[in-house]
């Protein structure tokens, strides 16, 4: 079950020499899957991970009765890697998302791959495909997705006892088409995540609930789903892909707080920024529907989605219409977007900890 073709370290990176060899119209990248030339893969196999390399091997081959296939025992994460403006590749904090797949897999009975092992292998993989990396100022990146999974033969309802984590990449444009470009979404009456379920754990399974919701609103002419808290249905929750952000009439950045969202590091992120780089308030507090009309911004915030601004929330038929517009961004939203899109690609100096040098 080894990988095939696997390489070590940096080799590979002189193969392909530039950019340009890869003829990437970086410029027209939508958010989607491009092969790349390497992944990382570690097997887990009688109470340990192997050491792990990397392959230039895409497929996985896998028994029909894998546990992923049968009871959906797998999570995931996503980051990004950039081009600063002098040069460098960098990551943003990837040890949060170390850190949060490891409390996925302890939600999913999965084993823990060490924090410090997932920021080596996102690293050897970004640093293998660095041809990939969209160069500073194209407005494309280099979208990284780690994700692990039961491999062997599960029939009663049980952990699987073999895992597989992996990493790949691929570069990718704007998650929403448009861009920077308010989106509209409506209010949801299909429910995310139970209290006390899965909702604070990125398990493929929060996805896959996700999907008809989603393809339902698409239908329907919105671009995303707002959901409420499932025991109340007062509360502002997440959407299928995002946290959201909101900046009240006197310029407070507000956030939803609650049990049954992920942990957004871009949400946590933007709230530094608000405070110590802005000058704002910053609260994550519960937000109720009914104080949404009141907002002056809205936008959705993630490592995909970056910051996209909202124009319109839409609830059965009733509209809110941000006062910020269909045409741009609020003037809050901007800032911070400005001033995180900044410092990721290294325009505006990092808290401590923040950029990971590739
Ligand atoms: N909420 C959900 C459901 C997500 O899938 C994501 C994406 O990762 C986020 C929020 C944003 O999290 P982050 O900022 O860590 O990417
Ligand atoms: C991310 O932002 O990394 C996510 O995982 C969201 C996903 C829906 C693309």
């Amino acid at each position: 079950k080894s990988p095939g073709g696997s390489i070590s370290g940096k080799s590979g990176r002189t193969e392909e020499k530039s950019m340009a060899a890869k003829n990437i119209d970086w410029a027209n990248l939508g958010f989607g899957y491009m092969k790349t030339d390497y992944r990382y893969v570690s097997n887990y196999k009688n109470g340990s991970w192997d050491q792990g390399a990397l392959t230039t091997d895409d497929q996985i081959l896998l028994n029909e009765c894998a546990c992923v296939f049968q009871y959906a025992q797998t999570c995931f994460e996503g980051l990004k890697a950039y081009t600063t403006e002098d040069g460098h590749i960098v990551t943003f904090r990837p040890d949060l998302n170390g850190e949060r797949m490891e409390n996925s897999a302890k939600r999913l009975e999965m084993p823990v791959f060490p924090k410090e092992r997932f920021v080596e292998a996102v690293t050897k993989v970004v640093e293998a495909n660095a041809d990939y990396v969209p160069p500073f100022g194209s407005g494309a990146t280099l979208y990284i997705r780690p994700y692990m999974f039961g491999s062997d033969p599960v029939i009663g309802v049980k952990p699987a006892s073999e895992y597989q984590f992996r990493t790949f990449c691929t570069p990718v444009g704007p998650y929403f088409k448009g861009g920077a470009k308010p989106i509209t979404i409506r209010v949801c009456d299909f429910d995310r995540a139970a209290p006390h379920g899965t909702g604070h754990v990125k398990a493929g399974l929060n996805y896959a609930m996700s999907l008809h919701a989603i393809v339902d609103a698409h239908q329907q002419g919105y671009d995303e789903n707002m959901y409420l808290d499932a025991a109340t249905r007062t509360n502002v929750e997440e959407t299928g892909g995002a946290n959201f952000i909101f900046v009240t009439k006197d310029n407070t950045v507000v956030t939803p707080k609650s049990d049954s969202i992920l942990p957004s590091i871009t949400r946590r992120s933007i709230l530094y920024v608000a405070e110590h780089y802005l000058g704002l308030k910053a609260e994550e507090r519960e937000v109720p529907f009914e104080e949404v009309k009141e907002f002056a911004e809205a936008g959705l915030c993630g490592t995909a989605a970056v910051i996209s601004p909202i124009g319109k929330i839409v609830d059965h038929g009733n509209e809110i219409c941000l006062p910020s517009g269909m045409e741009k961004m609020g003037p809050v939203t901007q800032k911070l977007y400005d001033t995180l899109t900044g410092i990721q690609m290294g325009r505006i100096e990092a808290p401590q900890g923040w950029i990971h040098v590739i």
